[in-house]
């Protein structure tokens, strides 16, 4: 196994935490055997062990490749979990300045018109496909999405290769989205019921469009399969993660900020405040999940960090080492100063960069938790995926919330309908304009 290490500089002492051993004990043996809240929602446990040998990969694979052979750029619609997964991954993955081949483009995860208008331009001239993906196969923003979408492709290449080009991922039996493809014989995968939005990237939900990218996940799997057997046993990493983090909020720390030193984890930053924030989010409790890109943001919120209300701790990803090498120049002038530092790789700096930060938070009472790994791959963000899932089952068990259900997501929607004047929104209609007036 690649190297995968947690490291807790918390500003609890160790004694504290392990307090809560027993406490994180009971709490992973609640996820692992099904006895808690929402425990018709834990599909994903065993997720990576159950689906890297079988034939599902085979089958993600070969509607892969059709995409891949067809395609110069393929749109996958969805929202929340049916999209924050695969986007994190594959922009982990991929070069930073070079497009996928074919590009892989998101859309469905706004309602952003100028966002819709630029993207249907965009693809004009373009042979593309697309991945609908939506668990309930109602949810607005993807709907409006694959309504445009679909009339284009159909427009552009006839309505029954369109149909040879789109993939629908979704519930078995039930939703618009599953009768539609039905319909109209798109090729399709399953959402179990048993796997929620935000602990699906492991499913065909992350998959496909990992796969449709070009990358390799059966590694992805296998890094999350061997996080699974480590976090089998009591007093795994993730426990560990779960109880320092609770100690910490008990302790007053309300404020949870995972850090990067990569600006290719930007959005592997966005996937988790989903995975933590709808988790744990719940009966007005819950440590606020928050997200930094640094260095460059030590330039806007490290003032904040370092000198602010003392109520937040820092989750570190640390990546051991960068894909490319870039050594800084020797320059004969030295106007800038610099060459104390020539012949070093960017990433030295970087590192030092990141120790310095550390070292600077930690005095200035900013608890750190270290996560290191030692590569960005598709194994490593295997490994990564796993341990942040199970850490948020144990986490969320211990805050004492259902960390499975999202009853809060429902009430801007209520009000969107009602706005609307959705029928069958009557009554709530009529309140909300009375409301306004
Ligand atoms: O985690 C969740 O359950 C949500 O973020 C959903 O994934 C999101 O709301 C999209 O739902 P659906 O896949 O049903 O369109």
């Amino acid at each position: 196994m690649e190297t995968f290490d947690i490291n807790v500089s918390a500003a609890v002492s160790d004694e504290t935490v392990a307090a809560l051993q027993s406490e994180g004990t009971a709490a992973l043996q609640t996820v692992l055997e099904g006895t808690g809240a929402g425990n018709d929602f834990l599909g994903w446990v065993k997720l990576p062990s159950e689906t890297i040998n079988s034939d599902l990969v085979e089958e993600i694979m070969s509607v892969a490749n059709v995409l891949r052979a067809e395609c110069e750029a393929v749109v996958c619609i969805g929202i929340g979990g049916s999209y924050l997964g695969a986007k994190a991954v594959i922009e982990a993955l991929k070069g930073t300045f070079t497009p996928t081949k074919p590009e892989i483009l998101f859309a469905g995860q706004n309602i952003g018109e100028d966002y819709l208008a630029d993207l249907q331009d965009y693809l004009a001239d373009k042979r593309f496909g697309i991945i609908v993906i939506s668990k309930s196969g109602t949810t607005t923003e993807p709907a409006i999405a694959f309504r445009l979408l679909k009339a284009q492709l159909e427009a552009q290449v006839g309505k029954e290769e369109a149909g040879k080009l789109i993939v629908a991922v979704t519930d078995a039996k039930k939703g618009a989205l599953r009768k539609l493809a039905t319909d109209e014989g798109y090729a399709t995968f399953v959402i179990d019921d048993n796997v929620g939005g935000r602990f699906s990237v492991l499913s065909p939900v992350g998959l496909l469009p990992i796969a449709v990218a070009g990358f390799n996940i059966r590694a992805l799997l296998q890094g999350a399969a061997d996080m699974e057997q480590i976090c089998a046993k009591p007093g795994n990493p993730a426990q560990l993660y779960a109880q320092t983090r609770n100690a910490l909020y008990r302790d007053g720390k309300k404020t949870e900020i995972l850090v990067n030193y990569n600006p290719k984890l930007h959005f592997f930053g966005e996937w988790w405040k989903q995975l933590y924030g709808e988790s744990e989010g719940k009966d007005h409790k819950g440590i606020f999940p928050a997200a930094v890109d640094n260095s460059t943001d030590l330039h806007s919120m490290g003032q904040w960090i370092q000198d602010g209300e003392r109520t937040i701790f820092e989750t570190v990803i640390y990546v051991e080492s960068p894909a490319r090498e870039k050594v800084i120049p020797f320059d004969e002038e030295n106007l800038d100063g610099l060459n104390f530092i020539a012949g070093k790789r960017v990433d030295e700096v970087n590192k030092m960069a990141e120790l310095g930060t550390r070292l600077a938070h930690i005095d200035g009472g900013v608890p750190n938790i270290v996560i290191s790994v030692s590569e960005l791959s598709e194994y490593t963000l295997g490994q990564l995926i796993y341990f942040f899932e199970i850490g948020c089952g144990i986490s969320g068990y211990m805050l004492g919330v259902n960390p499975f259900n999202q009853p809060g997501v429902e009430a801007y929607k209520k009000n969107m309908f009602a706005l609307l004047a959705k029928p069958g929104y009557e009554e709530e209609t009529a309140a909300i304009q009375a409301r306004l007036k």
